[in-house]
């Protein structure tokens, strides 16, 4: 058996998600809507799955995190504050020949891409997107949907300091859509105008901030490299000062390297307190803590771990997906298509499988079914798949990710056991029906 370890190509990995219901375009029987995507069925358990495990690691696994779910609108003055509505800008070229339109931070020539023409002197143009609250369509009614999550958290900070008793450090988390007017958007999930972010503001007291910047870099690597990605396709990128954004002293991204190169998955910012000292500045109300040494209140720093829950998504599956050369039960070469997903992300947990579709073996199969199905310990989808060859059906789960299948067949009649099959092994193992849940749930926690 040998493996392809190449990144899988963008078409590809576009169609196997089409295929087997992870992504379809958005609004995809009018023609589609560039640049956005919806998850389908499979899709949907994957991106919760990645949500659910970032959650459990940086929420519930620390005692110096809680976290929040604040509204996407906000009011305008929060964007004014920030410095959004100022310095959220690309710069934005112009082919004077073909008139498309391009970032010119993201050009490798000073030419347009598309046909060579010369480009325009660069705008700023303002990502921020806007709409209207109200049945009025005027300035006053104008507000904007939230390009991060990270200001409904500074703007809470006092209530969440005073309802939950802390003080630095500590860290709010937040997992919300986001949405940006991007120039050029593209490579599947990767770059798009509405998307999801992990987001945490961990707040520290001024002077603790750069080593706290460097322990969230490695706890940010450490999470990707535990759930599976490719230590060699994992690299840290530091911002270079004339890259900084508005508010950040330093910044570090993990890159994934993507069939196209590397691209940023995360961010790691160190805000220093310029956004609790603007909001301060422009609500009037003071957001600060109370420090016990000096007697003071003070505005602490912030370190900012910001994810995209999509680009985190693709990485994912991009890394996961594998094709190796197979050999059929008839003794036929064939291609083996397996996602390698880590079991905490794999959108199916484990498939039961009837060797076939004979009318002897579909009530304990569907017993068995039912049994993890209905069994928190699996704590997932489980399928049930009986059309087509067993052989074929491997093969569908593989494509799929699921780790486990469970075969029901004659001898389950007769000595109540079943065949638990490992996707990445394909080693297959007997085991009791009695202990079958048991087992699952060990093999599901490795
Ligand atoms: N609050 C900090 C912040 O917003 P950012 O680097 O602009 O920082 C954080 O965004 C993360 O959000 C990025 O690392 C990326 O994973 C994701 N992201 C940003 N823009 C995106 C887009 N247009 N489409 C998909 N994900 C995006």
């Amino acid at each position: 058996m040998t493996e392809t370890v190449s990144p899988v190509d963008l078409t590809t990995l576009t169609s196997l998600c089409k295929r087997r219901g992870f992504l379809f375009q958005s609004s995809e029987i009018y023609g589609g809507l560039a640049s956005t995507w919806d998850y389908g069925p499979l899709g949907v358990e994957l991106k919760n799955n990645v949500k659910r495990a970032w959650w459990q690691h940086f929420v519930w696994g620390r005692d110096d995190m809680i976290g929040l779910d604040a509204a996407i609108l906000m009011h305008p003055g929060v964007w004014r504050a920030s410095g959004h509505a100022d310095h959220f800008s690309d710069p934005l070229v112009e082919c004077l020949q073909c008139r498309m339109r391009w970032r010119e931070d993201q050009l490798e020539q000073p030419a347009c891409p598309n046909c060579g023409g010369e480009l325009s002197e660069p705008r700023h143009f303002n990502q921020m997107l806007t709409t209207n609250l109200g049945p009025v369509q005027d300035d006053a009614s104008l507000t904007f949907l939230r390009p991060e999550t990270a200001q409904g958290i500074f703007v809470n900070f006092n209530n969440v300091l005073t309802a939950m008793r802390r003080r630095p450090p500590f860290g709010i988390a937040q997992i919300g859509k986001a949405f940006r007017n991007e120039i050029t958007t593209g490579n599947f999930i990767f770059r798009t105008r509405e998307f999801e972010m992990m987001e945490i503001e961990f707040f520290v007291r001024p002077g603790e901030d750069q080593e706290w910047h460097q322990e969230w870099v490695r706890e940010c690597v450490d999470w990707y490299s535990a759930l599976g990605l490719r230590e060699d396709r994992l690299r840290l990128r530091p911002h270079d000062p004339d890259e900084l954004s508005h508010y950040s002293k330093a910044t570090t991204d993990v890159e994934y390297r993507f069939p196209w190169g590397w691209g940023e998955i995360q961010g790691i910012a160190n805000r220093t307190d310029y956004d609790l000292r603007a909001h301060s500045q422009h609500s009037g109300e003071t957001l600060a803590y109370f420090d016990d040494d000096t007697r003071e209140h003070v505005a602490p720093y912030v370190i900012e771990p910001s994810a995209g829950v999509d680009r985190a998504v693709m990485a994912f599956l991009v890394d996961a997906y594998g094709e190796e050369e197979a050999v059929s039960a008839k003794g036929k070469a064939e291609k083996r298509v397996v996602l390698r997903l880590h079991p905490a992300l794999a959108p199916v947990k484990v498939a039961v499988l009837p060797l076939s579709r004979n009318e002897r073996l579909a009530p304990t199969a569907r017993r068995v079914h039912d049994l993890l199905r209905r069994s928190r310990a699996i704590d997932g989808p489980v399928q049930y798949d009986d059309a087509q060859s067993i052989g074929r059906r491997y093969r569908r789960q593989d494509e799929i990710g699921a780790p486990l299948c469970v075969t029901v067949d004659f001898d389950t009649l007769d000595d109540h056991a079943v065949t638990i099959r490992d996707r990445d092994t394909m080693a297959q193992d007997r085991v009791p029906i009695e202990r079958l849940v048991e087992e699952l749930r060990g093999r599901l926690a490795q």
